[in-house]
């Protein structure tokens, strides 16, 4: 298999960690391939390079712009080990900072509020909105402080990081050196002609932690095989001779069936995507962009499911569900149909999450290399562990 550009120090250490049989079988047919091994899912070193090489380097779901939705709106989170804060400024537009102070390293902000400034706990150096110093009192002596009208500089002033928006959804890029948001999520928007995406509203979120790496959650997500075993409701809406493997197109996983009706939870009670096809209309789709926006649309729903990795063996995963139109995401007419929505996502979700956990300690078994996959729904799996390696290579 044609292997993407690599930093040939990096793969020594990608070697080293996975050893060499662990390594080449990423790049290996499906038929003689494993799954990633142990250390890619237990190791510290492997851990800490994922969170350097891929999500600082790749666009990282942030959260929605309903999460912030008025100036001074702040929302902290934490993307590849870095504490970063969203800000709704006073010019309306949202931005994202590293969240330290720029005198000791203070973190300034750590959970979700509301702001006219920031003001450091430590020795009170004040920030405005926009990341600019504006006051540091004492500094220079009792009494002595100074004021920034236009901020301090780049030394000074808070760090910025790269902010895009896609339909509601914020994105950051912490290395600055990610492609347009644009360009990486054309492969969705290709799969999602007929979509109109301008009408999808945020009607909230769901947060779990799962004792698992957060690889497995994507690994599961991807794969229709374990449904008969797992999901007896989702079984029943869609039945395992409707299902497929999926494809990948460039660094987006897809995967789509067409179910025989509507349900609770999923298309049944809500506004549906206005003019959508009538193939559409009896539609499930899902996609996987690199390395954690997942997402599954129905006729009535946009959901994200996100991972974030927080150490070796566990992760927080994030369900964001996006309805059709301001009513059906917050009014009252839709509360017991939207209340089934955010069921059926936390019933499907507990019914992973055993899996995931048991998965993860099963890792622990030195006899167990990976696995044997089924060539028939576990590909795209496959696929999805070798382009995790190669964006950890990537120069
Ligand atoms: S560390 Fe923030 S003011 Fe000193
Ligand atoms: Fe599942």
């Amino acid at each position: 298999m044609a292997k993407c550009a690599q930093d040939p120090a990096m793969v020594d250490r990608i070697k080293a960690l996975l050893g060499k049989a662990g390594y080449d079988q990423a790049f290996a047919p499906i038929e003689q391939a494993a799954g990633l091994p142990n250390p890619a899912y237990w190791s510290d070193e492997w851990f800490e390079l994922e969170q350097e090489r891929i999500f600082r380097r790749a666009w990282v779901f942030a959260g929605a712009r309903a999460e912030v939705p008025k100036p001074g709106d702040v929302k902290p989170i934490e993307i590849g080990g870095v504490p970063i804060m969203l800000v709704h400024g006073t010019d309306d537009k949202i931005c994202a900072f590293q969240n330290v102070c720029r005198h000791r390293g203070m973190r300034l902000v750590d959970e979700p509020c509301h702001r006219a400034a920031f003001t450091c706990p430590y020795h009170n150096w004040t920030y405005g909105l926009d990341g600019q110093l504006r006051a540091r009192p004492h500094f220079h002596g009792a009494n002595k402080g100074d004021t920034f009208k236009d901020g301090g500089g780049e030394l000074l002033d808070l760090i910025p990081v790269r902010i895009a928006e896609f339909h509601g959804c914020l994105f950051v890029n912490i290395s600055n050196t990610a492609e347009p948001l644009e360009t990486w999520m054309q492969p969705v928007l290709e799969k999602l002609q007929g979509y109109d995406l301008s009408a999808i509203r945020w009607a909230g979120k769901i947060d779990f932690t799962i004792e698992a790496n957060w690889k497995l959650v994507y690994e599961n997500y991807m794969e229709n095989y374990h449904v008969f075993a797992l999901h007896p409701r989702l079984l029943d809406f869609a039945p395992m001779n409707i299902r497929g493997a999926g494809k990948w197109c460039g660094n987006t996983y897809t995967n789509n069936y067409r179910f025989p009706k509507l349900a609770k939870g999923r298309g049944e009670g809500l506004p549906h995507f206005p003019e959508l096809s009538a193939d559409n209309a009896s539609q499930a789709v899902w996609f996987l962009t690199m390395p954690h926006f997942a997402v599954e649309a129905y006729p009535d729903q946009f959901t994200v499911l996100v991972a974030y990795p927080e150490a070796p063996n566990r992760c927080r995963e994030e369900i964001h569900i996006f309805l059709i139109g301001d009513e059906a995401a917050t009014g009252d007419k839709f509360a017991e149909a939207r209340q089934e929505v955010f069921t059926m996502w936390e019933d499907l979700n507990k019914e992973d999450i055993s899996i995931l956990n048991g998965m993860q300690h099963g890792r622990r078994c030195p006899g167990y290399d990976g696995g044997r996959l089924s060539p028939h729904w576990e590909e795209s799996t496959h696929d999805y562990a070798r382009k995790v390696v190669e964006m950890m290579a990537a120069p």
